[in-house]
């Protein structure tokens, strides 16, 4: 059984500190959610498991099956079965996505990967033509998505990390390709961690664990009807914990519109 392990997770980006002391660990097949308010770090975290430069690791460790992630290139770490789906999928003009997964595909039974991609793309209704096109190039952002349940279905990787996959999907694409992930995870036993602000992928991709994700660490970890009771009542319990740290408040000059922005921030 696969298991992606973080333990004491602490990374910082343009000399800041964001991530600070994640600990996680899913199991094969298992779908953990990760909710929390704008800016919180959850995109950080996701970029720093799967090994996007310009993120400095500071201490912690991130470990599939018990290799460490952390010491990889982002290249390695797919290749021992990581996989990001982005919350803004990148634009790769003069690559379409045949040529990208026929190169990322390696085993010799997946030689036929333009059969597997037009049989993934039906499934999810991802128009073929998309296919012989650069990757992501003037899609729109539900289409994005959609290309990167593709990819995910065609790679199979054992573990996905989903940032915001619902962002920019409607109802009924939102079934469909949350649907897809959530076999997935049934079939092949992917294990998922899902980075979302609403609770409604939920209704299709069943979390085994919500964990509320605020100030750079989990807070809190439930089950499903933890995602419920954060659709309703929002971040508010947590973030308001976290400001009254007087060392995390946020200065008085930032909070305020009409603030003077060289005020004297300790004044
Ligand atoms: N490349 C970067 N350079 C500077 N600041 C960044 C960068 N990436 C993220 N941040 C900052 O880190 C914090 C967390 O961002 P992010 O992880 O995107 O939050 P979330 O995904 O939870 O909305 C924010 O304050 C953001 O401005
Ligand atoms: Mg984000």
């Amino acid at each position: 059984m696969s298991t992606l392990t973080i333990e004491g997770l602490h990374a910082s980006v343009a000399g800041r500190e964001i991530l600070s002391g994640v600990n996680l660990e899913v199991a094969a097949g298992e779908v953990h959610a990760v909710m929390g308010p704008n800016g919180s770090g959850k995109s950080t975290l996701a970029h720093v498991i799967a090994g996007r430069s310009g993120y400095e690791n500071l201490s912690g460790s991130v470990r599939l099956d018990g290799r460490e992630l952390l010491r990889m290139p982002a290249w390695q770490r797919a290749e021992a079965g990581l996989f990001l789906a982005m919350q803004y999928p990148t634009e790769v003009p003069g690559v379409s996505l045949l040529d990208m997964l026929t190169e990322s595909v390696r085993t010799p039974e997946d030689t036929a990967v333009g059969e597997l991609m037009a049989g993934e793309a039906e499934r999810i209704g991802f128009d073929e033509q998309f296919l012989q096109r650069p990757v992501n190039v003037d899609l729109s952002g539900g289409e994005r998505k959609r290309n990167e349940a593709l990819q995910l279905g065609v790679l199979k990787p054992a573990f996905a990390v989903m940032d915001e996959l619902d962002s920019g999907l409607d109802v009924d694409a939102l079934r469909i390709v949350a649907g897809r992930i959530e076999e997935a995870t049934e079939h092949e036993g992917l294990g998922v961690l899902a980075i979302t602000h609403y609770s409604r992928i939920f209704a299709h991709l069943r979390p085994d664990a919500v964990h509320v994700f605020a100030g750079g660490r989990i807070q809190e970890s439930g089950g499903a009807e933890l995602a419920d009771e954060l659709e309703a009542e929002g971040y508010e319990r947590w973030t308001a914990a976290l400001t009254a740290d007087p060392d995390d408040a946020v200065p008085q000059a930032f909070t305020d519109p009409f603030g003077d922005p060289f005020a004297d921030q300790l004044a």
